[in-house]
């Protein structure tokens, strides 16, 4: 039952003694109960409002209502007892906010002796770290950078490249074709691209000669997956074209850029090779960049160049006329131009400028592989 101010009937000192405990005890056992700001605000209502509050209730129900010869003693009494109750109830407020802001503190605790947090900094994939540098090489020859799209059609994968409809050359390029495209005429159809080259006659499109361009980028084949092949890896495409354009220029450029990209001591070689969009055609060769062109590593057999002395790096050749016929309309007509082309790529070359011993572990994103590039 909660405490209320009893009307006083006996004004002796003893009752009064009384009264006063019982109020007392009274406010030490509210105060207690106070825990929040708002438990507070009501306990100080109750006991020191002006209005119906414990303290009014006593001054009009104890003082007022006492016999003149008490009024003395009383008057004290009840100043005393409206000190305990101010006393009472500002410690209980001081007590309230103390415990708030402490569990405020502990939930906030800033430990200054603990380490920061780390930002790792991420590093550039190998693969396109390859590239960048391939690129630059080519860029400080004043090339320019062209891009194409990875879904590509029949025509420009294809067909513009002097691949001709059921042609065998196809089938060397294992490609993955784009489903149900079967309604579209042959040259419309949608594959994903299995080289570079189809930016050759983008491009040549867009822009007249002279041109002088790189294309990275990302090429897909039906190659099932293992230690050096990949359905998805990277190519580097070079186009120059120009009057006059000779395989001595092809020559000249392929063997300084392989001295940028290995070394000045690398030699370069050309073996005669097939490709529909290129004629004459070539593979460039360099000297093993790792066995230094012997084929053996302290007397151990070079694996890379298996122990040949040389590594196939790239594709390339005279642009075909066949395939300026192509975008003859914009400039190319070839008995006017001339130019060549080269293709590598990249995913191998960083293989071996790496040693790394598998191409799938480029793919895979495992963070342990990839830091020791940083
Ligand atoms: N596109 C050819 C390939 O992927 C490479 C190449 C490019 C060859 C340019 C000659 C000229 O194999």
């Amino acid at each position: 039952m909660a405490y209320t101010v009893p009307k006083l009937k006996d004004f002796s000192p003893t009752a009064l003694d009384k009264a006063s405990e019982k109020l007392a005890a009274a406010l030490a056992k509210e105060a207690a109960e106070v825990q929040t700001e708002s438990d507070w605000k009501s306990f100080r209502d109750r006991w020191m409002a002006r209005k119906n509050g414990v303290l009014t209730l006593v001054n009009d129900l104890w003082l007022k209502a006492a016999p003149k010869e008490n009024k003395r003693d009383i008057g004290q009494r009840v100043n005393q007892i409206k000190q305990q109750v101010e006393q009472t109830v500002d410690n209980r407020l001081a007590h309230v906010q103390g415990a708030a802001s402490a569990s405020r503190l502990s939930a906030e605790r800033l430990d200054v002796t603990l380490p920061g947090n780390r930002r790792p900094l991420g590093a550039e994939h190998p693969v396109i770290k390859t590239m960048n540098e391939i690129v630059s090489v080519f860029r400080n020859l004043g090339y320019s950078i062209a891009e194409g799209p990875v879904i590509e059609t029949d025509y420009y994968n294809f067909e513009a490249l002097n691949f001709p409809p059921n042609h065998p050359a196809r089938d060397t390029q294992d490609t993955l074709f784009v489903a149900t495209q079967e309604s579209k005429p042959l040259r419309d159809r949608l594959l994903l691209r299995t080289h570079t080259s189809p930016v050759q006659i983008r491009t040549m499109e867009k822009m007249k000669p002279p041109l002088r361009i790189v294309v990275p980028g990302k090429v897909h084949r039906n190659d099932p997956l293992d230690a050096s092949h990949s359905p998805m890896f990277h190519q580097i495409e070079g186009l120059a074209v120009d009057t006059n354009i000779t395989l001595g220029d092809l020559k000249g450029t392929l063997d300084h850029a392989m001295k940028a990209l290995f070394g000045s001591s690398v030699k370069t070689s050309f073996r005669p090779s097939f490709f529909p969009f290129t004629e004459p055609s070539a593979e460039l060769l360099v000297s093993c960049f790792i066995c230094g062109g012997s084929g053996k590593r302290d007397l151990e057999p070079c694996r890379p160049c298996k122990q040949t002395g040389w590594i196939e790096i790239l594709g390339c050749g005279m642009v075909d006329p066949n395939v300026f016929e192509f975008v003859k309309g914009n400039g190319y007509d070839p008995r006017k131009i001339s130019g060549f082309a080269f293709g590598m790529g990249v995913d191998r070359l960083a293989i071996l400028k790496y040693g790394v011993d598998d191409i799938q572990l480029f793919f895979q994103g495992d963070v342990r592989f990839l830091e020791q590039f940083v």
